[in-house]
C-alpha cells in the first residue's frame, strides 16, 4: 500500500514514517522543508513542495498511486497563531483544502488527519473526552477545528474517509537517538528544560505557579510520539473502512510543569535552575486526555507510561544531538 505523508519531515510526521516503513509501507514524504528538516527523512522519496500546490499535490498522488494519505503538514505555534492568524488559515485551513481537492481529484478518498487537543481550547472537566465541548481559544485551534469539519462535509458530499488523531503534548523522541524534537525556534517545555541541562539556556522560567493546581503550575498530558505514530498505524487500518471519527490520543495521566522539571533534573543529573515567571495568555490550566475511545476503536495502549520513560528518550536525543538536525546535515 502506498501512503503519501505531508508534513512527514516533521517532528510527529517523521517518527512515523519509520514505523510505516518497518510495517513495509511504500512512503512518499511530502514537505516544504520550512520547519521540517530533510536530514530526518531516510529511504522514502522525498518531494518538496508546499501544502497549498494542489497542482504538485494531485501530480503527487497520482504519480506514485497513492491509496492513503497522513496529513501532519501544519503550522503549530499557538501563540504565533494568534499574532498571525493570516499564517494559520492559509497554511492549515486553505492547505488542507487544497490536499483534499487534490486527493479528490486524483481518486484517493482516505485520510490520517493529526488535530489537536487546541479543539477543546479551555475546558474545566478534568478529563477530556471527544464529547466535551469543542470551543478553541486560539486561531491554531480553529484552524484544526475548522479542518475537522472540512473533513466531515467531504465525508458527506465525496464519499472521502478520515481519521483526526487529537494529540494532547507529543513528546519524547525515537530510541535508537536518530530523530527527535527539533523546532527553530523551540516554544515546547520539555526541549527547553533539556537545553538548560546542556548549558544552551542559563534557566527555564514557569509560566506561572498561581494555577488552580496541586503545585501550581500548567498540568498536561504528555504521550510519547512512538505511540503517537503506533496510533497512526492503527488509524490507517481503521480508516480504510471509510469511516469518519474524531479520537483523542493522550496517556490519560497529567503532569505538571514542576514535575516534567524534576523529572528532566533526574534524567539528566544536571540542577536546572528554574524561575516563576508570568502566566503565557492563551494557557488552559490543565489538559488531560479521557483516552478509551482511542484504546476501544483503534486498539490502542500507550506503551510509555509516565514521565521517566519519555523524558529519558528525549534527554538521549538532545544529549546526542545538542544542535538538532544541523549537525545532521551533510557537509
Ligand atoms: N511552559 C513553561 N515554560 C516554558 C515553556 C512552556 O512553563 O518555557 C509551560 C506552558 O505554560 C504549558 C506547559 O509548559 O503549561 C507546556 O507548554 P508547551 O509549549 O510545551 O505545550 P502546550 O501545552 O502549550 O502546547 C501543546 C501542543 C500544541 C497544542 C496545545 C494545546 O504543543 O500543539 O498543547 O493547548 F495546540
Amino acid at each position: 500500500m502506498n501512503i503519501l505523508v505531508a508534513g512527514g519531515a516533521g517532528y510527529v510526521g517523521s517518527h512515523t514514517v519509520r514505523q510505516l516503513q518497518k510495517s513495509g509501507y511504500k512512503v512518499v514524504v511530502y514537505d516544504s522543508l520550512v520547519t521540517g528538516n530533510a536530514e530526518s527523512v531516510k529511504d522514502s522519496e522525498l518531494i518538496v513542495g508546499d501544502i497549498c500546490d494542489e497542482v504538485l499535490l494531485k501530480k503527487t498522488l497520482s504519480k506514485f498511486n497513492i491509496d492513503i494519505v497522513m496529513h501532519f503538514a501544519a503550522s503549530s505555534l499557538v501563540g504565533e497563531s494568534v499574532e498571525k492568524p493570516e499564517k494559520y488559515y492559509q497554511n492549515n485551513v486553505y492547505g488542507s483544502l487544497c490536499l483534499l481537492r487534490a486527493m479528490f481529484a486524483a481518486d484517493v478518498r482516505k485520510i490520517v488527519f493529526s488535530s489537536s487537543c487546541a479543539v477543546y481550547g479551555k475546558p474545566s472537566v478534568k478529563h477530556i473526552d471527544e464529547s466535551t465541548p469543542l470551543a478553541p481559544a486560539n486561531p491554531y485551534g480553529f484552524s484544526k477545528l475548522a479542518v475537522e469539519r472540512m473533513l466531515a462535509d467531504f465525508a458527506n458530499a465525496h464519499g472521502i474517509g478520515s481519521i483526526s488523531l487529537r494529540y494532547f503534548n507529543a513528546a519524547g523522541a525515537s530510541h535508537d537517538g536518530n530523530i527527535g524534537e527539533c523546532h527553530h525556534p523551540e516554544t515546547h517545555l520539555i526541549p527547553l528544560v533539556l537545553q538548560v541541562a546542556l548549558g544552551q539556556r542559563e534557566k527555564i522560567f514557569i509560566f506561572g505557579d498561581d494555577w488552580p493546581t496541586r503545585d501550581g503550575t500548567c498540568i498536561r498530558d504528555f504521550v510519547h510520539v512512538d505511540d503517537i505514530a503506533d496510533a497512526h498505524m492503527k488509524a490507517l487500518r481503521r480508516v480504510e473502512l471509510g469511516v469518519t471519527q474524531a479520537i483523542n490520543l493522550g496517556s490519560g495521566d497529567g503532569f505538571s510543569v514542576r514535575q516534567v522539571i524534576e523529572a528532566c533534573r533526574k534524567a539528566s543529573g544536571h540542577p536546572i535552575p528554574a524561575d516563576v515567571s508570568g502566566r503565557r495568555t492563551g494557557d488552559p490550566a490543565t489538559l488531560v486526555a479521557q483516552n478509551s475511545l482511542a484504546k476501544e476503536i483503534l486498539g490502542w495502549q500507550p506503551t510509555h507510561k509516565g514521565l521517566s520513560a519519555i523524558i529519558a528518550s528525549a534527554w538521549n536525543w538532545h544529549s546526542s544531538n545538542p544542535l538538532g538536525f544541523i549537525e545532521k546535515k551533510d557537509p
